[in-house]
């Protein structure tokens, strides 16, 4: 099988750009999620920062991971250009990260489908959740309106494949549907 396609950070301005913002804005995903001042967020796969900065304003604390150095950089000038000082950038490898404490919410926007052992990348989110935590996962519809963003068809994760992945780990608990996204919000079991 061939793997997935991972996101290049030579175009990590294009996670940023206004186009993809009427995809699904952060302020949205934040909203969805109902987190408040109190809680601990990850950003899994956070790239260029589209959801970490926004996130961090509402929010403790942010872990920002993502296994692109470059991307984590990139967070961290952005941390402190933006006035977010509430965000930690950690390098993970593919299946392995260690935070020093859990998370109440953890985000995983668009970054599913960019990895080939779908459940096991659940059982690091499972991990990595206080019990009763939430998981946020944003990914793009397979029956979607338009292709000229997002990932190829043949790499999408449909809304129902998604939830089968989590089963046993996570409970469905609320979705959206966007044009051409959806967001599935999950409890920690
Ligand atoms: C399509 S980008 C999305 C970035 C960000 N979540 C957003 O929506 O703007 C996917 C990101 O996931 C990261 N990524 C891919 N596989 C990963 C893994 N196994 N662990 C951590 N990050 C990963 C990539 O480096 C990239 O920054």
């Amino acid at each position: 099988m061939k793997k997935p396609h991972k996101f290049d950070a030579d175009f990590s301005s294009v996670l940023l750009s206004d186009e993809r913002a009427k995809q699904g804005t952060s302020e949205s995903i934040i909203k969805f999620s109902k987190i408040t001042k109190r809680d601990v967020a990850v950003d899994f796969g956070c790239g260029p920062g589209f959801l970490t900065i926004p996130l961090a304003k509402k929010c403790r604390f942010v872990y920002a991971i993502d296994i692109n150095q470059r991307m984590l950089e990139t967070i961290a000038l952005r941390s402190k250009k933006e006035g977010a000082p509430n965000i930690k950038p950690v390098k993970s490898t593919e299946y392995s990260v260690r935070l020093p404490e859990s998370a109440d919410f953890l985000f995983a926007l668009s970054l599913v489908h960019e990895v080939v052992r779908k459940r096991k990348m659940f059982e690091v989110f499972h991990k990595l959740l206080k019990i009763k935590g939430s998981l946020i996962v944003a990914d793009w519809r397979t029956d979607a309106k338009e292709w000229e963003f997002g990932p190829a068809l043949h790499e999408r994760i449909s809304k129902t494949k998604m939830v089968e992945l989590a089963a046993g780990l996570f409970k469905p608990k609320r979705e959206k549907l966007m044009e051409n996204q959806y967001y599935l919000l999950f409890e920690k079991v």
